[in-house]
């Protein structure tokens, strides 16, 4: 029986590399993020490679319209959508004063409010067919304290594991798999975009940092073994697991000292 996925944040980094690991699965895909020339060019790839049906359709969803739109123009084509992976994402380091108002809402669209959206829209779908994956991309840094600088990100991502683990629980026992994926530092666009690559590869050691194609590899078995939550990697697991037990004054005190060394504070 032929799956579909529908990928948001395709174009890049962990996205595109989730997109290849479906394919590699045998998943037809929907590829969206705003760059169509990328998706188009991974779409090529992975059709040709593993014979699979992959869909481009660009979106913006910074857009308070994408979602419905989106899904309106996935029913359109009468594809019924299996999976979701909701993937498009970003951060901003320019702290919370400096960061106009249009770009937090841009940011709280893009990360908190699509996937809630297309998470709502398509979940429905998927427990009347009785099969169904959504696979949420958070961070490690919603497993942490708190954030500085990039004040928004940490939270966000936070809202997207709680969120996540009450939609496990909500779809057990239905077909649906609803699995949340934490990662570390992954090599993708991500440092490029928001302008801290120096930075961090300054403060952080090559060994620090994953590569987007296992963690990709990690997020779809655990999702695939219905497991709530995944976060990749032995040093981000004990990060996260210390962040769990140290009192609240310390381990800010830690976050803050990471944000120095990034100057963002
Ligand atoms: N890299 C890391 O160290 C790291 C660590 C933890 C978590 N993450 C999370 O992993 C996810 C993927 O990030 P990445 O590392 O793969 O970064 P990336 O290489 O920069 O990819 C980000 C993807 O999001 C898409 N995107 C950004 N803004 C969008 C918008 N307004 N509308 C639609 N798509 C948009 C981008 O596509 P377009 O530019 O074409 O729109 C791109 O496909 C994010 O949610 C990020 O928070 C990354």
């Amino acid at each position: 029986m032929r799956r579909t996925v529908l990928v948001t944040g395709a174009s890049a980094g962990i996205g595109a590399a989730l997109a290849r690991t479906y394919a590699h699965q045998g998943w037809d895909l929907i590829l969206t993020a705003r760059r169509e020339a990328p998706l188009k060019a991974l779409a090529e790839e992975l059709a040709a490679a593993h014979d699979v049906i992959a869909t481009v359709i660009p979106e913006d969803l910074s857009d308070p319209a994408a979602p419905e739109r989106l899904v309106a123009d996935v029913s359109a084509r009468r594809l019924s959508v299996d999976g979701l992976v909701n993937n498009a994402g970003f951060s901003r380091v320019t702290g919370f004063l400096d960061t106009d108002l249009a770009a937090h809402r841009a940011m709280i669209q893009v990360m908190l409010t699509a996937p809630v959206e297309l998470s709502r829209l398509l979940l429905p779908g998927m427990i009347q067919r009785g099969f169904g994956r959504v696979l949420n991309v958070a961070s490690l840094a919603g497993q942490m304290p708190a954030t500085g600088g990039d004040t928004l990100y940490g939270p966000i991502k936070s809202f997207l594991i709680k969120a996540s683990q009450g939609l496990h629980l909500e779809t057990q026992g239905t077909g649906v798999h609803v699995t949340v994926l934490n990662p570390g530092y992954t090599l993708t666009e991500f440092h490029d975009v928001n302008g801290s690559r120096d930075q961090v590869s300054g403060a952080y050691p090559a060994w620090m940092w994953m590569d987007a194609a296992r963690v990709a590899r990690i997020g779809y078995q655990a999702c695939e073994a219905n497991r709530p939550s995944v976060t990749p990697g032995v040093m981000n697991n004990l990060m996260a697991g210390l962040a769990r037990f140290l009192p609240d004054s310390l381990a800010l005190r830690m976050v803050a000292n990471h944000a120095k060394r990034l100057e963002r504070l």
